[in-house]
């Protein structure tokens, strides 16, 4: 009897010894590499993609909107600048520089207007994407600017607008595509 039992503890002993050696040779021979992602791709629903805009930011690429913007209520909407500006070619200068042909021109266009320091420094030209994000928010965009406005937080408003100011010029540029 405590023969039997000698020879089962035993034998349970060499099974366990086994079972760890072969689990220390399998774990050196497998060396298994963590997956970078998960391939599963399970859609939680809450993760945020790095380059969220806030609600009110989000602003599609104006180029996108441009291609439907309504140039008719681009025109209403720029009544708010003719407090400061012309749209007329020739038209003389208010407060604010005449604007006739200002898209894809310099920033800063007019030769005989007088900018802030901000505006004659800032260089580049009067893009789409510019103008968008100076109309957006102008004293965001050139620190320093003397256009008092508070800048037109709407998206398709701001792509209306800009879509009439580059109907003013003798050869309009082509909307981005
Ligand atoms: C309260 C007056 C005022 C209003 C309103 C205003 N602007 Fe201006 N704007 C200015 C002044 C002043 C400048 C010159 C800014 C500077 O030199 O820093 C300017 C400059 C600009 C420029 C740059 C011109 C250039 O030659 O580089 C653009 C474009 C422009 N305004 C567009 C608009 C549009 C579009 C609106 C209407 C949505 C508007 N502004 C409303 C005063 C105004």
């Amino acid at each position: 009897m405590n023969l039997e039992f000698n020879k089962i503890f035993a034998s349970v002993l060499v099974a366990l010894l086994c079972m760890q050696i072969f689990h220390l040779i399998s774990e050196n021979l497998i060396s298994p590499t963590p997956l970078k992602q998960n391939i599963l791709g399970i859609e939680t629903g809450n993760e945020i993609p790095a380059n969220a805009a806030t609600p009110q930011e989000t602003s599609e690429p104006i180029g996108k909107i441009l291609s439907t913007a309504s140039v008719a209520n681009g025109e209403k909407i720029a009544k708010k600048c003719l407090q400061c500006h012309t749209f007329d070619k020739g038209a003389p200068h208010r407060t604010g520089p005449n604007l006739w042909g200002v898209v894809m021109n310099a920033v800063a266009h007019a030769s005989d207007y007088i900018y802030s320091q901000a505006m004659k420094s800032h260089g580049g030209k009067w893009t789409y994407e510019a103008l968008d994000a100076y109309l957006q928010k102008p004293r965001e965009y050139i620190k320093g600017t003397k256009m008092s406005f508070v800048g037109l937080s709407n998206a398709q408003e701001r792509a209306d607008l800009i879509a009439y100011l580059s109907t003013l010029a003798d050869s309009p540029a082509p909307l981005p595509q």
